[in-house]
């Protein structure tokens, strides 16, 4: 079937797209699973931090259950902040008729949404107890995807058009890729 990488900052709106394109998709007879970075990290391995390493082994881990589930005929769609080229390369050879989503959200948008609170917690003076250093995008590295295969912005279009245009172009991947692709 199809795998599908997403990448893109904490709260860019990676879930809220995923679920809202699983439900379309469902309803249309496909299966799909969501893997969902913050969900399978605390449900399968919650000792992962968000060191480089650590972030990377998620999504190598994430990779192989996608892949297994791909196998078996499921649209995989894998949400998480994914902010490695290194990785998305490694997982784009490992199954060739796989797709880049970027779910892209400009920084201030970000800050402003903030609904875990993390961007206001990477701000904080260093010495305070809530500080945190690895944010992807504030204080942590993040690969921009130069060349994905959509490009959403969603702190310039509406929830339903970003989920409208990943619709349509899952639609367009569907027909395109046939099972072998992704052993
Ligand atoms: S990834 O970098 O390994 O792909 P993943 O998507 O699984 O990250 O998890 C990101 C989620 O973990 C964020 O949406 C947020 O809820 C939570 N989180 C907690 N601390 C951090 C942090 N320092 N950087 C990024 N995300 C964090």
């Amino acid at each position: 079937m199809l795998f599908i990488q997403f990448t893109g900052l904490s709260g860019a709106g990676k879930s809220t797209l995923s679920k809202g394109v699983a439900e379309r998709l469902t309803t249309l007879g496909y299966r799909v699973e969501v893997l969902d970075g913050d969900r399978y990290r605390r449900h399968l391995w919650p000792e992962l931090t968000f060191s480089a390493q650590d972030r990377q082994e998620n999504i190598r881990r994430l990779g192989f259950i996608g892949q297994r589930l791909v196998h078996h005929g499921v649209i995989v769609i894998l949400a998480a902040i994914n902010p490695y080229k290194s990785v998305r390369d490694e997982l784009a050879v490992l199954m060739p008729g796989s797709r880049l989503v970027f779910i892209d959200c400009a920084l201030p948008t970000l800050q402003q949404r903030d609904t875990k609170g993390l961007y206001a917690r990477a701000l904080l003076p260093q010495a305070h107890a809530d500080h945190i250093t690895n944010l992807t995008g504030v204080n942590d590295p993040y690969d921009r995807p130069e060349t994905p295969d959509l490009h959403i912005d969603t702190s310039t279009e509406t929830r339903e058009a970003s989920e409208q245009r990943l619709l349509n172009a899952l639609l367009t991947w569907l027909k395109t890729t046939s099972s072998d692709d992704v052993n």
